[in-house]
């Protein structure tokens, strides 16, 4: 049962700091960029966090004339320190002015230490109450003891904070933050929060709402959010968001029949904590089987679930698309890859992204439609934005947001731009490369395992953020998500971990190698494809950085045009975070949360790497090379390292 006790501390740990509510632009319209509209927008959002901060946590106000006119909100939890609060807007602001780039509104709600929330629109919304839309957000995984005591409890404290924040007599109306413990090793924790310019009535609307939506979509889920304009909702079971602090760190004393304290009764708990929980299991195993053979019927029946309004607001026409790209002419490619050409595009006056699936996609249009709806659901500065698609007999097209300033490999690997990416531009890089793919893992609605990461996938925007592109392909073209194992494997060479390569494994940690190599090649401005060769020794980049680490040099590896102009502590944690990364077995590998923790924070210490998994250009090199590799003795040691995307490689 200790597991079960520490279980909630390691989630706070984790996702603690993390920004949880993506933002969601609306689709009411879109406005002229850099038009009117726009600057208005821009002249609100950008003063919104001091003047937020500064009127104790709420602020509201408008400018423009007629269609021209912006309406802002921000909103801080209620006793928050100003400081705080102003980061959490800031941040929030510069979210929306980033992801949500032509829309007339906007929406996020964000949790930097605190949670706080920013609005936009092109129409009055000032005490209106606005339920929809909303947005369930649920932890994916299940309540493992019983759930009907669970349920008794987690129902007792929403109603009893609803209540609390919503009765006229109330010191802290609009706002509760309060916990109730199930047993003694377990507390829910929750908040919620209405915006303060709604009618008590309407607040208790929305939370009723929202509470609600939350047990008919996620009823047994370990935590999640429910989160509209005018209301947020959310639980778990670890304290969050700074909201508890008033609360000791002791745990609360239990509020029902195991209260008390003889250990015979609480080991009886634990006992039938036990077999109930391997019930729940056996019983979600057939679940889950019922549910692959529902999958495998309904895929060969083709039907389609998708909400269907959602679907079509995403569907271009394919004669539109014919138009934005000058019919898929020569001069309009941007880019090739392994899932077909990409072309630049303007569509309803805004340059866009177009990618042409090749015709060896294997999904249906329905299951097609569905992936589409689900990616397109993820949003988050540090990816691209998939805005829609476009299905027309055996062409199947994606439209993405366009990026303007082409993608990392460009400049990483040109002796001359690569003057252009100082090191504050590649850490900040660094950071937001692991900010986006923390989202997939974790944050999202669900783990997306991006499975082909390269400098040719991380896209730059005017200010040289990054933003991953190409997540979700191998949802949408419909190779086998079943996770263990799989026959087709995608991915680049040079950034394939071992088992990937070997047995054709994936997880989030096959992700985690990529980066690793992403992070060494950033730091050297070398190609994977490096080759390091002297009398003695041949070494790829991983080896070389790995060597160069053990003789003391690490910094031997950086690119020569940043090193004179380099914070050296930082590059050397992150050769350091990198050679962990490429770990050989994936478990000793960080998880994405982890790295984000050991990269802001700087007395987290790391652990000893060892030597990574890697592979050589060829067998001979790598016996007069002399290391062990016992990993790499596999056929695939004797393929050469190459750059190309593979999508298809010897079916097992
Ligand atoms: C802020 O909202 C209130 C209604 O809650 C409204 O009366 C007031 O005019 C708004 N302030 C501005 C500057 O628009």
């Amino acid at each position: 049962m200790e597991l079960k006790n520490l279980l909630p501390i390691l989630w706070f740990v984790f996702v603690g700091f993390v920004v949880v509510y993506a933002p969601e632009c609306g689709n009411s319209g879109v406005f002229e960029p850099r038009g009117r509209y726009d600057r208005n927008r821009g002249v609100l959002l950008s003063s919104l966090a001091s003047n937020v901060s500064a009127q104790g946590g709420y602020f509201n106000s408008s400018i423009g004339q007629g269609s021209d006119r912006v309406y802002t909100m921000g909103m801080c939890n209620q006793g928050a320190q100003s400081e705080v609060c102003y980061n959490c807007i800031d941040y929030a602001s510069n979210l929306l002015l980033e992801s949500c780039p032509n829309q007339v509104e906007g929406l996020a709600w964000s949790e930097k230490r605190i949670v706080c929330m920013v609005r936009y629109s092109d129409s009055y919304f000032f005490g209106v109450r606005t339920i929809e839309p909303h947005f369930p957000t649920p932890n994916p995984n299940d309540i493992r003891s019983n759930l009907g005591e669970f349920n008794q409890v987690w129902e007792g404290l929403t109603s009893g904070m609803i209540a609390n924040t919503t009765s006229p007599s109330s010191k802290s109306k609009y706002y509760a933050a309060d916990r109730a413990s199930v047993t003694a090793l377990q507390t829910i924790y929750a908040l919620m929060q209405c915006t303060p310019d709604l009618s008590l009535g309407d607040c208790r609307t929305c939370l009723r709402q929202s509470v609600s939506d939350f047990q008919s979509c996620c009823n047994g889920k370990i935590g999640g959010t429910v989160y509209r304009a005018s209301c947020l909702f959310r639980w778990d079971l670890f304290p969050f968001a700074e909201a508890f602090s008033r609360f000791t760190l002791a745990p609360p004393a239990v509020t029902n029949t195991t209260t008390k304290k003889d250990s015979i009764i609480i080991s009886m708990a634990i006992f039938k904590a036990v077999i109930s929980s391997t019930i729940i299991i056996i019983i979600l195993l057939l679940l889950g089987l019922g549910f692959i053979f529902y999958r495998r019927r309904k895929k060969y029946q083709g039907s389609n679930t998708t909400d269907i309004t959602i679907t079509r607001s995403l569907q271009f026409d394919f004669k539109a698309i014919e138009a934005a790209t000058n019919k898929f002419s020569e001069s309009n490619i941007i880019g090739r890859g392994g899932f077909g050409e990409v072309f630049k595009g303007v569509l309803n006056g805004t340059e866009v992204a177009i990618k042409r699936l090749s015709k060896a996609s294997k999904q249906g249009a329905g299951e097609f439609k569905n992936e589409v709806v689900v990616v397109a659901k993820l949003h988050h500065r540090n990816l691209v934005r998939l805005l829609g698609f476009c299905l027309q007999g055996e062409e199947k097209i994606l439209v993405y947001e366009f990026v303007p300033n082409k993608s990392l490999d460009y400049f990483l690997f040109d002796p001359v731009k690569q003057g252009e990416l100082d090191w504050s531009k590649r850490y900040n890089i660094i950071q937001g490369i692991t900010r986006g793919i923390l989202y997939l893992h974790q944050d999202s609605r669900l783990t997306i395992i991006h499975r082909d990461l390269k400098a040719s996938n991380i896209l730059l925007d005017i200010h040289m953020n990054p933003k991953i592109a190409d997540f979700g392909m191998a949802r949408i073209f419909g190779i086998d998500q079943s996770g263990a194992n799989t026959n087709r494997i995608a991915g680049t060479r040079g950034y394939m971990p071992p088992e990937y390569v070997m047995h054709g494994q994936f997880s989030t940690k096959s992700d985690v190698y990529s980066f690793g190599v992403l992070i060494l090649e950033i730091i050297s401005g070398r190609n994977n494809r490096f080759v390091h060769q002297s009398d003695t020794i041949v070494e790829n980049l991983v080896t070389y950085s790995w060597r160069l680490w053990r003789n003391s040099s690490p910094l031997e590896v950086v690119d020569p045009t940043i090193s004179e102009n380099c914070e050296i502590e930082e590059v050397t944690r992150c050769i350091h975070i990198a050679l962990l990364c490429v770990q050989y077995n994936p478990a000793d590998r960080p998880s994405l949360s982890t790295i984000y923790m050991m990269l802001t924070n700087d007395s987290h210490t790391l652990p000893n790497p060892q030597q990574p998994g890697f592979f050589f250009p060829n067998k001979s090199n790598q016996e007069r090379d002399g290391i062990e590799s016992s990993q790499s003795t596999n056929k695939s040691s004797s393929q050469t390292i190459n750059d190309v995307t593979i999508t298809d490689l010897e079916p097992r």
